[in-house]
């Protein structure tokens, strides 16, 4: 199970980043468990610094947000501060959807409060009075957690008109997901929250300048806010001496597929492919490694030959992957690599919201030439079949409004540079 690797896992250390730090090692369900464990000093030092000090620490941290586009989190949030249009929302997106991705339930179900509180110190340095947190709809252990941990943090203080009496209001609200896979871009989120079909909407505006309900709105995700509070704990420039220049701090990785100990880990950036596989035990029953899904149904296949590639922004970046958000699919010989081709590309036909001709057409025609392809039925050739593939990959990524029609080919057409299908068909 997902959290099968931590439950054994001891305390670390004060001064290292950890996200993990308090799973397995608090109640869930106890406020007074995650005080115990150091809760709730962050929103202090927080109110100490003042919205201003927070966005330092960020930016002195070089925080990239941890959704997929490594945007700097501290951009954004000076962006929204500093709107002279009000009100100001922040919005926490736990809708993660990427198929292999289950770090945000492991989390939501481990350590909720840190989310709230984690929330709420965005919400102070962005000037935001409300926040929400948009939820997968399939999470429900998760919810219920968070939701009890918000009343909890309402009755003591640590919500409402005047957080712990410093001045400044805040409070959150839970918004619930309905199964969409697109109501994970944040605009459809967006969309979503305000009761309208979860459509992703031009950007820009981005959503600093015109988010919810219109209004100057910060988005962030459950990894990016969860290192928010490692940073206001060791400090911004301690945080970005972890990891490497460009990629600071720690990245959770979701392990799964062929490894011995699938779950949910924590690594240093700058780690490789090939200890991060190792960490979780290795290739199950000690088989060859065929390839490794990087990121997700939207992320990109690499092969055994990328096994001390980086994992960082940059060097994944310079191998044309993509760490996506975090998804380590272990691939060894005996799976039937054609099947789960089909899979993503019934996937992304189903997920596409249809509002954009290039995402709506070439997600299903990418599905109808892949099932041609592994069924040995090319259109004329299998060379006219791989032509076709790349000009619907190269239009859905330059002509699709949102993210989903412009990583939906991804999976695939790295599957044939690989020769994992179309090679010898
Ligand atoms: P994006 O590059 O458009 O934006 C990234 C973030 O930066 C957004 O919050 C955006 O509002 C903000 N931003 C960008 N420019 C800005 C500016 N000038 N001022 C203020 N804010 C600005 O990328 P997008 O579409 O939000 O995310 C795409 C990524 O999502 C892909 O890399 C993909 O890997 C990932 N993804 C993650 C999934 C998951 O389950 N976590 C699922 C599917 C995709
Ligand atoms: Fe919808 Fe696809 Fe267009 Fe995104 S790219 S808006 S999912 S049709």
């Amino acid at each position: 199970s997902a959290d099968s690797t931590q439950a054994t896992a001891p305390a670390p250390a004060a001064g290292t980043v950890s996200l993990l730090r308090r799973l397995d090692h608090i109640d869930p369900s106890s406020l007074g468990s995650y005080r115990a464990a150091g809760g709730y000093e962050m929103l202090r030092r927080a109110i100490t610094l003042g919205p201003q000090g927070i966005i330092r620490e960020v930016r002195d941290a070089k925080l990239m947000g941890r959704g997929g586009a490594a945007f700097p989190t501290h951009i954004k949030w000076d962006a929204v501060a500093g709107n002279p249009v009000r009100p100001h929302y922040v919005v926490c997106n736990a809708d993660e959807s990427e198929p292999g991705t289950f770090k945000d339930r492991v989390m939501l179900e481990a350590d909720p409060y840190a989310l709230v509180e984690a929330l709420t110190i965005m919400g102070h340095a962005c000037g935001a009075e409300q926040g929400y947190i948009y939820i997968r709809g399939e999470y429900p252990t998760a919810e219920a957690r968070l939701a009890h941990a918000i009343g909890q943090a309402r009755a003591h203080g640590f919500l409402g008109a005047d957080v712990l009496g410093a001045g400044f209001a805040f409070d959150i609200e839970i918004r619930r997901g309905a199964g969409a896979y697109i109501a994970g871009e944040e605009t459809a989120l967006i969309n979503s929250i305000e009761g309208k079909r979860a459509e992703p909407r031009n950007k820009p505006p981005f959503p600093a300048q015109s988010g919810l309900f219109g209004k100057p709105t910060a988005v962030n995700n459950v990894e990016t806010l969860l290192s928010v509070l490692e940073i206001l704990r060791v400090g911004g420039p301690a945080f970005a001496a972890v990891g490497t220049e460009a990629s600071t701090g720690t990245r959770l990785f979701c392990l799964s597929g062929c490894v011995a100990v699938p779950g949910l880990y924590e690594y240093d950036f700058g780690v490789t492919l090939r200890d991060v596989i190792d960490g979780a035990g290795g290739v199950a029953g000690g088989r060859p490694l065929r390839a490794v899904l990087l990121g997700g149904a939207a992320g990109v296949f690499v092969g055994p030959e990328a096994l001390d590639m980086p994992l960082t922004f940059e060097g994944v970046r310079a191998a044309g992957a993509t760490l996506g958000s975090g998804v380590v699919l272990v691939l060894d010989d005996t799976v039937d690599l054609t099947a789960l081709l089909r899979r993503i590309t019934q996937f992304f036909r189903d997920e596409s919201c249809g509002q954009c001709v290039p995402c709506r057409v070439g997600t299903v025609r990418q599905e109808e030439l892949v099932a041609r392809l592994v069924s040995g039925t090319p259109l004329g050739s299998v060379t006219s079949e791989l032509a076709l593939l790349s000009d619907i990959g190269s239009v859905a990524r330059d002509a699709s409004i949102c993210g989903l029609g412009q990583t939906a080919l991804s999976a695939v057409e790295s599957a044939v540079k690989l020769g994992l299908i179309g090679a010898d068909s």
